[in-house]
């Protein structure tokens, strides 16, 4: 009933590290209050920014970060984030909460984040809101090496060398928070801002147009069709929301737990439709799907504020990871990049702060164990599932992609939504041979199961004793809702 075969000869696919990228934005507890605490803390921090957070982060190997947003980025100036913190112009967060932004973490504070964690930046600019040519001298800013207004501002204000950012957002969800235009209207609007976005030196910029929301593929077509050429990524949204009687993220039943996996899983779908689109008018592939938001949207924590949607994370949160890490690998040829919202605090995160303490999530750890697929090649994988079945409705029980790394290693990657039962999965590893298996697996006594201040390590993984591998013939039993890891030489 449940088998899977993998041709572990006939990859061709790389699975970009990009894939497991992340979001953050001016949000709640994102950045103040979670990556910044400022220098003069008593919280342990580099130059501001919080050595807990940047040690977890680094060892999930955090690929890439968007920046400032989301709807923040449609009404941020970064001209007010430069220049000694004290002297920076306030603005009020209008999207969010509407408190005030003191503008401490800027474009500088940001590019320390990034080098601390390792990883590649990615600039989200404002086409709603300000002009070409503020856009336009962002990138100048930042990454221009020679003698000009914008470079030796840069200069005065400690910094010598360009950083060279290679991915930039051109507006962020311009059919709404970022000006509420027309497809046509916004692939014009691309076409003008991308086209003063320049390249300096070596390095060549990504420009990401801002695709559609979910299911809308008007918006995909038409920027298809109206932006010929000067798009390298072209980005998607979903969030597959939360339960379907309860929005809680902790207090929820299994007919919540059912409706949120069965969202999560839209996402094959979503993607799927959109490349086949994206096909039509590139069929080299030359433009990549960047599903650059994605992730859980439960209820605010009960007396948190509504505006800075700090939400818990669950085992069933962890499953929404790695049931959408599976799908966005599956389709890595078209989708190159994908950013999980939004890491500190903040819906699907990986780490919760409270003064000075942090806790991993379980989406984290779903995170973790992943991280063995990044720039691994792909291998084909053909699984046989029973049905999870809930009253009428279905989803598929078992979720897997499998990939080999640098050294030769295969990881197999496997989750059972079934809460109720334990599923056992036979395997067939074609084209190899291996002499062993192991593996590591999450897992809980109770889908609600989370982390909590006092309890920060009630969900985590463990080493799993559940595969086997006899002339090769993997047996996997899968535990009711589990998230499992295996790796095989
Ligand atoms: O991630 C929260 C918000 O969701 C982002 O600001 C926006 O782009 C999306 O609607």
């Amino acid at each position: 009933m449940n088998r899977m075969i993998i041709n572990a000869d006939l990859g061709k696919l790389t699975i970009s590290r990009h894939l497991y990228g992340h979001f953050s934005e001016h949000l709640g507890r994102c950045i103040y209050g979670g990556y910044w605490v400022g220098g003069d803390s008593p919280i342990p921090n580099t130059r501001g920014i919080r050595n807990d957070i940047v040690e977890a982060l680094r060892n999930i190997r955090i690929p890439n970060l968007r920046w400032p947003g989301g709807c923040f980025a449609d009404e941020y100036h970064w001209m007010d984030g430069i220049g000694p913190r004290e002297q920076r112009p306030t603005m009020v967060n209008t999207h969010w909460g509407g408190v005030t932004e003191d503008n401490s973490f800027g474009t500088h504070e940001f590019l320390d984040l990034c080098s601390q964690l390792e990883c590649e930046p990615y600039i989200c600019g404002n086409l709603g809101s300000a002009t070409v040519r503020e856009m336009s001298q962002w990138v100048e800013y930042v990454n221009f090496d020679g003698v000009s207004p914008m470079a030796d501002l840069r200069r005065e204000n400690g910094r010598a060398d360009p950083w060279g950012v290679k991915f930039w957002g051109i507006g962020n969800e311009n059919w709404a928070c970022g000006g509420d235009m027309r497809p046509e209207f916004y692939a014009d609007q691309y076409r003008r801002y991308a086209c003063y976005c320049r390249s300096y030196g070596e390095n060549r910029l990504f420009k990401i147009a801002c695709g559609p929301c979910g299911p809308n593929y008007e918006w995909t077509e038409a920027l298809m069709r109206g932006i010929p050429r000067g798009m390298d990524g072209l980005s998607l949204h979903y969030y597959c929301g939360s339960g379907e009687e309860s929005r809680s993220a902790t207090q929820f039943s299994e007919i919540d737990w059912f409706h949120q996996l069965k969202r999560a899983l839209v996402m094959d779908e979503l993607v799927t439709r959109h490349t086949v689109l994206m096909n039509r008018y590139d069929p080299e592939g030359k433009v990549a799907l960047i599903v650059d938001e994605w992730g859980a949207w439960h209820a605010v924590e009960p007396g948190t504020n509504p505006g800075f949607l700090y939400q818990q994370n669950s085992l069933r949160d962890a499953m929404v990871a790695a049931v959408t890490l599976d799908i966005l690998n599956k389709h890595c040829e078209r989708v190159r990049m994908a950013n999980i919202a939004q890491t500190v605090n903040v819906l699907q995160a990986m780490v919760l702060t409270e003064d000075e303490k942090m806790l991993l999530t379980p989406t984290y750890h779903a995170f973790e164990m992943y991280k063995v697929h990044q720039d691994a090649t792909l291998l084909p994988l053909d699984l046989e599932t029973e049905d999870y079945q809930m009253g009428e409705e279905s989803v598929r029980a078992i979720s897997a992609s499998a990939s080999r790394d640098a050294d030769g290693k295969i990881h197999v990657s496997l989750s059972n939504a079934n809460p109720n039962k334990d599923i056992d999965v036979t395997c067939e590893v074609r084209g190899v041979d291996c002499a062993g298996v192991i593996g590591r697996v999450l897992t809980a006594d109770k889908m609600q199961a989370h982390n909590t201040f006092d309890q920060p390590e009630a969900v985590k993984p463990v080493e799993f004793d559940g595969a086997s591998l006899t002339g090769g013939k993997l047996l996997v039993k899968a535990p009711a809702k589990s998230v499992v890891v295996l790796a095989m030489k």
